[in-house]
């Protein structure tokens, strides 16, 4: 084997992963390797800012448990995590386009029938969320899946604030009916800030950047034969829409959510007349 040298390092150590049988394992390792190695002579690493590194991702494996996933975080204002979901479901235009899961999605929707109401708490400005799912040719997708979440009033999720909010507060698992169309009750979403009292807050604040997200609610929309969509619907107007801390906003998932004024609709959905309502029409892509 070749010994380790400063001009050489990068095509040393990738060598050592020659006999990888897994021909995909060995690409990413060496790949990995060759830009890991040009960064820290880009920059010139010292040891003090190595040791800095170690610590804070040690920091950041220590913050992750069953509801906070510190990692995903870091993804997320790094902006990898819309660069993997981007390069991993391009469109083409035809279909909705995808966004960042983010670290919230961390316990199973409740199950619940169309036309429910997911605030438990009814904290917020009371909403209609609709629209319909279809597929190619915008033929309708009946019993498409609907798994959907999103922050309370004061910003936080559920799993953030046991004991504030009810258990499945704000999320739900519906199945579309026969025309692909879906409806339930909400609060309209507000913008939040990620949280930031571990590693990843000290990064934003050591660069300058807030921690806010615009005003979001999240779909994983799924139908046999197409193409699951991991994406959010954004409320036109909402502050932070052109500065998203974690880079989530796309044009094409912006939506206005008017007020309506139909007292027939209203008594139909159990709601006050007038309300909110936002509209979200989905599209797949065949498997
Ligand atoms: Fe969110």
């Amino acid at each position: 084997m070749e010994l380790f040298s400063e001009e050489r390092s990068a095509d040393v150590v990738a060598a050592s992963f020659a006999a990888t049988t897994d021909p995909r394992l060995r690409d990413v390792l060496t790949s990995l390797v060759r830009h890991l190695h040009a960064f820290v002579k880009d920059v010139e690493l010292t040891e003090g800012e190595w040791a800095a590194a170690i610590d804070f991702l040690t920091r950041t494996g220590q913050m992750c448990d069953g509801v906070r996933q510190e990692f995903i975080l870091l993804s997320d204002v790094l902006g990898v995590s819309m660069l993997v979901e981007t390069i991993n479901h391009r469109t083409g235009g035809t279909s909705t386009e995808s966004t960042v899961l983010g670290p919230f999605h961390v316990t199973a929707s409740p199950v619940r029938a169309l036309g429910d109401d997911i605030s438990l708490d009814h904290k917020g400005t009371p909403c209609l969320v609709s629209g319909q799912v279809t597929g190619a040719g915008g033929r309708p997708l009946p019993g498409a899946v609907l798994d959907v979440w999103q922050a309370g009033e004061d910003g936080f999720y559920d799993v953030q604030q046991p004991g504030v909010q009810p258990p499945g507060n704000l999320r739900g698992l519906f199945t579309a009916d026969d025309q692909g169309r879906y409806r339930f009750r909400s609060v309209v979403p507000r913008h939040y800030p990620i949280p930031s009292d571990g590693p990843v807050g000290e990064l934003l604040a050591a660069t300058g950047r807030h921690a806010n997200r615009p005003a979001h609610l999240h779909f994983i929309v799924s139908a046999p034969g197409h193409q699951s969509v991991t994406t959010h619907v954004f409320v036109a107007g909402s502050p932070y829409l052109d500065s998203d801390a974690v880079f989530g906003v796309k044009d094409s998932l912006i939506r206005a959510v008017p007020e309506v004024d139909d007292p027939e609709l209203a008594a139909g959905i159990g709601l006050a007349n007038p309300f909110q309502a936002l509209t979200f029409d989905i599209a797949l892509r065949e498997a």
